[in-house]
């Protein structure tokens, strides 16, 4: 096997020692969710479910957020306006009734799976709240949400060529257009096309990183370029149910308590993290730019490619230039400690 952390999903199958670790961390769903080919879908859907019963006065989304879905709201939302967050201050006690109405509708983000939301159930004079768990998905706020409505893109917890969920907490929500979306169908195969030659390559050292990474572009493409809210088709449907019940944030946590102490203070970076909160990955957090892109390439350089999330957001935090290190069931013990190692050794040469 190649070494590689971090990046995209590679395919498993049921041998593989990965997959065991995954499937031995299944847990009981108590909510019905509905599914969807990704998040942005799943998104749409509840934006045209509340459309269908009250006009959308103005959709709040917060200022720093994935620029996919930034894009895709605005091109169906032209009532969108952005309020100011600090994602990577997890234990504010954020009031988003300083600015909303309550025809509104707000975009609540779980950041990096560690944030609360007080939300009073019983107000009506609340806007709309839809709470976005694609970073927390099963977190114990994901599993107890208050949120009117809840989204996440599962396909960024688990090796699967697109998926998304939409739920009522406590409810039974099933709302799909009844369309064929062909992007979607493209992107299905794209996708499962690129993890499968992902799988090939790091396991066999078959085919190139390159045709890989093409048709991983090609299908986020052809996400991107998809406008529905259609069921997925059966092959995606049976891959999203046999997953979603897989807890991935039980291995991260596993791999975290065999990372996070290993890993030494360095001036240049903060850890991201909430006691008794489960995070995404292991999250780091630089002030400067230059500082930051050298310990990125750096660790590029060691095989490792931390997620940059999110480029081209103004944040107004003088930290905000942030890194997730993936740190999921594909990985073990000894990767934790390279990983530990690359970052100190980083850290021993930038004092
Ligand atoms: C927080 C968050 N929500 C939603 C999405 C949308 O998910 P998808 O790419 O599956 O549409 C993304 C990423 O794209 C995301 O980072």
């Amino acid at each position: 096997m190649l070494r590689e952390q971090g990046s995209s999903f590679y395919k498993l199958s049921k041998k593989d020692t990965e997959y065991q670790i995954l499937k031995n961390s299944e847990v009981q769903l108590n909510q019905q969710y509905a599914f969807y080919y990704s998040g942005r879908s799943a998104m749409f859907a509840v934006l045209e479910h509340i459309n269908s019963n009250q006009k959308i006065n103005t959709l709040w989304i917060p200022d720093y957020y994935c620029q996919n879905v930034v894009n895709f709201l605005k091109r169906n939302y032209p009532n969108l306006k952005t309020y100011y967050i600090n994602a990577f201050n997890c234990s504010q006690n954020f009031n988003y009734l300083r600015f909303t109405k309550k025809d509104d509708v707000i975009i609540l983000n779980n950041f990096w799976g560690l944030f609360t939301y007080a939300i009073d159930k019983k107000s009506i004079h609340r806007p709309t709240i839809i709470e976005d768990f694609s970073h927390g998905w099963l977190t114990k706020q994901c599993l107890n949400s208050a949120a009117d409505y809840c989204i996440a893109s599962v396909r960024k917890s688990y090796p699967i060529p697109g998926g998304g969920v939409a739920w009522i907490p406590n409810k039974q929500f099933n709302f799909h257009e009844d369309a064929i979306d062909d992007e979607m169908l493209s992107a299905f195969e794209t996708l499962d096309a690129s993890i499968s030659e992902k799988s090939n390559f790091l396991k066999q050292n078959k085919g190139s990183k390159q045709s890989y990474l093409e048709l991983l572009n090609k299908g986020e493409t052809h996400i991107s370029a998809s406008n529905s809210y259609v069921h997925p088709q059966k092959e995606l449907s049976d891959l999203i149910e046999t997953h979603i019940k897989l807890n991935p944030n039980i291995p991260k946590a596993a791999n975290l308590k065999i990372v996070r102490p290993l890993l030494r203070k360095n001036k240049h970076f903060k850890i991201v993290e909430r006691k008794g909160f489960e995070p995404f990955g292991l999250l780091l957090l630089f002030k400067e730019k230059m500082v930051y892109d050298n310990f990125k390439l750096f660790c590029i350089s060691h095989k490792i490619y931390p997620a940059n999330l999110w480029p081209n957001n103004q944040l107004r935090t003088e930290w905000k230039h942030f890194l997730n290190f993936h740190v999921d069931f594909r990985y073990n013990d000894s990767d934790m400690k390279y990983l530990a190692e690359i970052i100190n050794h980083w850290s021993s040469q930038n004092i």
